[in-house]
């Protein structure tokens, strides 16, 4: 664990609360747009590095992980928590989303962000919003089949974010590896100027991928989704032995997925890393990534495939 997750182990323990937190550095809460734009001109004025990281809050190591890195590649660190209702589809329940907003800000504080952005829903889409952005053919791949309008609801609010925040640099997560594609095309066909960064994805001790929606799993159903990262190891043990036939390697994966009463296999692909088009061999780069219902939870999970 590192040093952010042994203190916030110890943030949780009441008396220790107070006596940590005055050593750091107020961090700045902001809720409104113009606010933030200020600030944002105000520090690249100075010519100080904004980096940033996009979050919808109820926050794990992951999160915290990319906090960390992006400490290290910004002067200034801006982390945002909006549950942004554009990317969730008429089926998923916007309002059942966990969160967790004071734990939320004690850990950013203690993580050391500059800034906290939280803007409210009205301040994001006020009254008469009905502009998007597209990124047509990635979208509706993998998950984008499967959640119809997700993706373009993603890339508008990252659109939207750094419009507002103006970063040099963002961060994000492998774990979510189609948004990371989705967004690195977006900022390329959008010219902005932010370079994106992914971020490798950080484990349970057992392998499970940490997400905010590991806390739908009951105890039972946590030992279940164990299925998906060792669905993905079985198959990178095929490709140690030189199995490079697609549907060799997805037909193991779907096995093991099968062997786990608890879970229901959505979809599993190998494809491009880049087009995410689906590959019929391995090669360098490629990814494999599935979906897997497990009780009310959708969980994802990928691997990159080095050779
Ligand atoms: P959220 O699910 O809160 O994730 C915020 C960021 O954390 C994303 O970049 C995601 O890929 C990353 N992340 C989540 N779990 C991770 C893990 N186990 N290891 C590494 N990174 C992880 O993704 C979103 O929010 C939203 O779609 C957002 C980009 C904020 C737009 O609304």
């Amino acid at each position: 664990m590192e040093w952010w997750g042994v203190i916030a182990q110890y943030s949780n323990t009441p008396t220790l609360r107070y006596s940590i937190i005055p050593f750091f550095v107020v961090m700045l809460i902001v809720e409104r747009i113009e606010e933030m734009r200020r600030w944002s001109d105000a520090e690249r004025r100075q010519g100080r590095k904004i980096a940033f990281v996009p979050t919808m809050g109820f926050l794990h190591e992951g999160h915290l992980s990319l906090v960390c890195d992006g400490k290290k590649r910004g002067d200034r660190l801006v982390v945002s928590i909006f549950v942004n209702p554009q990317q969730f589809t008429p089926q998923e329940d916007f309002s059942a989303y966990p969160r967790d907003f004071g734990r939320d800000r004690e850990l950013l504080e203690m993580a050391g962000a500059d800034v906290l952005l939280h803007p409210s829903v009205e301040e994001m889409y006020p009254q008469g919003y009905q502009t998007g952005v597209r990124v047509e053919n990635l979208s509706a791949l993998l998950c984008g089949a499967f959640r119809p309008g997700h993706f373009h609801g993603v890339a508008t609010v990252v659109a939207k974010l750094f419009n507002i925040v103006q970063p040099h640099v963002a961060i994000f997560g492998c774990k979510d590896f189609q948004q990371l594609q989705v967004i690195r095309r977006m900022a390329r066909d959008m010219s902005f100027t932010v370079e994106i960064v992914g971020h490798p994805t950080v484990r349970e001790p057992d392998g499970l991928a940490m997400s905010s929606r590991n806390a739908y799993l009951n105890g039972a159903e946590r030992q279940a989704a164990l299925c998906l990262s060792q669905s993905l190891r079985a198959a990178e043990d095929l490709a140690r032995d030189g199995e490079k036939r697609a549907s060799v390697i997805l037909v193991r994966v779907a096995r093991e997925i099968a062997n786990e009463p608890l879970a229901r296999l959505e979809y599993a692909s190998l494809c491009d890393g880049e087009t995410l088009a689906e590959i019929d061999e391995l090669r360098d780069g490629a990814v494999l990534a599935l979906a897997v219902w497990i009780g009310k939870a959708r969980l994802i999970d990928n691997i990159v495939f080095q050779l």
